[in-house]
């Protein structure tokens, strides 16, 4: 498995076909259409939009770092701010504590070939800090604007490591990730953290733009994983298909990295736990 550490150190994303069963998929969906479907939803909701001027920064979102919190899409709603679709098809994403809260998340993030592809990475001790479940429901699903997982989940010194799994196959007419091999050899070029008097901002660290040159779809069948640096710009485009292309995403740091108290992801790091 040592080709494993090597790929993925060299292009900074790994892609592993075949790596959960489409059982294992397929029940993953339905309990999160079951814990979607248990929302209490008061017509207040919180919109995730990852463009910078927009992007939610209510207490619902910063709070959320420890619980199972619904994020809507943002064309979710008519002019007079009700619903389009049923609630469940108007949903971005779960999240970020899946994978310690909810006993088929837990299951799914630490799964016995998880263990092993961690230990094979030389991962074995990082901690789950965050997980999401992403939608990407046909025709509404928005895109997702180049970004490195480190801007969201910054560490010193810089550790995040993403794992990112197929629930159904993405293509590029469903809005797949987009990464250039070897682009995690460039520096991190943001952090996005809580504002000193509430809110949140975004911190340039590195002005080097982000390059699109080298770009490829990283088309992958369900049930497959993709691993990615937290360095690797990435980004996926808006679904204009038929076809939903969830995915469930889980975010690793190093344990004995530093993780800042103005991270705007905050729980109690205690509770944070490995594989
Ligand atoms: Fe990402």
């Amino acid at each position: 498995m040592g080709n494993h550490l090597q790929k993925f150190q060299a292009d900074g994303f790994l892609v592993l076909e075949g790596f959960n069963s489409v059982e294992a998929c397929n029940d993953l969906m339905q309990r999160a259409e079951e814990l979607a479907n248990g929302f209490d939803y008061d017509g207040h909701p919180s919109v995730f939009q990852t463009s910078e001027q927009t992007r939610t920064s209510d207490d619902y979102f910063l709070d959320s770092g420890d619980k199972i919190s619904y994020f809507f899409e943002k064309d979710a709603f008519d002019p007079s701010g009700n619903l389009k679709k049923d609630l469940f098809h108007s949903l971005n994403k779960i999240g970020h504590a899946l994978h310690d809260l909810d006993p088929v998340f837990n299951a799914f993030s630490r799964s016995p070939q998880m263990k092993q592809l961690v230990a094979d990475l030389e991962l074995e001790k990082n901690l789950l800090i965050q997980s999401m479940m992403i939608f990407k429901h046909a025709k509404i699903g928005g895109v997702v604007d180049i970004h490195q997982d480190s801007t969201f989940l910054y560490t010193e010194p810089e550790s995040c490591i993403g794992f990112w799994f197929a629930l159904e196959d993405a293509t590029q007419a469903n809005g797949c990730l987009w990464a250039m091999p070897g682009g995690h050899q460039t520096p991190l070029r943001s952090w996005f953290k809580r504002k000193q008097g509430g809110g949140t901002e975004m911190v340039q660290l590195n002005p080097e733009p982000y390059s699109m040159e080298g770009m490829i779809p990283l088309e992958v069948k369900k049930g497959s994983c993709v691993v990615l640096h937290g360095l690797l710009p990435h980004y996926s485009l808006p679904n204009t298909s038929g076809k939903s292309r969830p995915a469930y995403a889980i975010h690793t740091i190093n344990p004995n990295a530093n993780y800042p108290d103005t991270n705007w992801l905050q729980r109690d790091l205690n509770g944070v736990r490995s594989f």
